[in-house]
């Protein structure tokens, strides 16, 4: 099920708000149906939102052929619908650096390298789970958040494929629910047995039911390890650490921001009090993201294989890989 596509005169996007209830498909037909559509979280998940974006910014091209200014202020617009995950400035800029004529072209060789990108996270995954056993994630990380098969569920999805009994928690993640409505949904269709626990049962599930490894995607990656990820990421890697167990996150290169030192510097969006607030009136702090910090994470699974920490010395090696085709499969 395409999650993003391009159709002609529109960008395509399925509503990742309907599902599980319903399978609806949508166009976007001008920059600010782009626009919404991403700030809505009809198109949520930081690969998925770059491909979504880099088509809008090859719509807007069309739309505004002959006058670069509204191009550009198109393509901004679009580049500023979502502030944390990293992917959609990568994808905009790549579109808005290439040479007039070919930005479809390149919004599509964003999207065909993500498909052969989550391939190969995944099987450099494999390795790293038991032949059996619980694992725990939190939010979605699948085809719908990323156009390919996924990070961190096309790790399960793989290592499912590759025969091992893995059994996978999934966090429901509050507030808008993308692990019970979007991983649940999807980890049924690829057949990976899976249970649903509340936000909060994440740590008794460590306790109680031998989880045996953690794993995440990300927003963005900063040069030390430190990951902004889905709100309450940040408890399950402590929780995890209190456990022993490993905690990994599943990221491209497109999510490494290579500009920042730290995650102190990660813009964190902040969301309406609407999607949380019961009582009419109550004050709410909804921050979408969290940013668990380096040394929590026991790994970092890449298209590039799985970078150990110190993250000081292999995030600033994946910066220098990225710049090089990807070696053959
Ligand atoms: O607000 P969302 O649903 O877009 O947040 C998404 C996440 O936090 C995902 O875990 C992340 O984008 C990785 S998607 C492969």
């Amino acid at each position: 099920m395409d999650s993003v596509w391009y159709d002609g005169d529109a960008v395509g996007f399925l509503d990742q708000r309907a599902l599980p209830r319903a399978v609806v498909r949508e166009r976007a037909t001008n920059v600010e149906s782009v626009v919404e559509a991403i700030r809505t979280l009809a198109v949520r998940g930081a690969p998925a939102i770059g491909i979504f974006g880099a088509y809008g910014v090859a719509l807007a091209a069309r739309l505004h052929a002959g006058d670069r200014a509204a191009y550009e202020h198109a393509a901004a617009q679009i580049r500023a619908a979502r502030p944390t995950a990293v992917n959609l400035a990568w994808a905009v800029d790549r579109v808005l650096a290439t040479a007039p004529g070919g930005e479809l072209d390149e919004a599509r060789r964003i999207h065909e390298e993500q498909r052969d990108v989550d391939r190969r996270i995944a099987q450099a995954s494999v390795a790293l789970f038991p032949s059996s056993g619980n694992v725990l994630t939190h939010c979605n990380t699948g085809p719908i958040a990323t156009g390919g098969d996924g990070t961190a569920l096309g790790c399960f999805v793989a290592a499912h494929r590759a025969g091992k009994a893995l059994h996978v928690f999934v966090d429901e993640t509050r507030p808008l629910l993308q692990g019970a409505r979007l991983t649940m949904f999807e980890l049924r269709e690829a057949g990976v047995p899976c249970t649903l626990i509340v936000d909060s049962a994440a740590a008794i599930t460590m306790q109680r039911k031998a989880v045996r490894a953690v794993v995440v995607g990300a927003d963005r990656v900063a040069r030390n390890g430190d990951t902004a990820n889905k709100i309450g990421t940040y408890g399950v890697a402590i929780a995890a650490a209190h456990h022993g167990i490993p905690f990994y996150v599943a990221a491209p290169r497109s999510t490494f921001d290579f500009a920042l030192d730290s995650g102190d510097a990660i813009p964190i969006e902040e969301r309406s009090g609407e999607e949380v607030r019961i009582a009419e009136g109550d004050a709410v702090y909804n921050p979408a993201f969290d940013v668990t910090p380096g040394r929590l994470v026991t790994g970092l699974i890449t298209e590039y294989g799985v970078l150990a920490p110190p993250y000081a010395d292999s995030i600033p090696d994946l910066e220098h890989r990225a710049r090089l085709p990807l070696p053959v499969a």
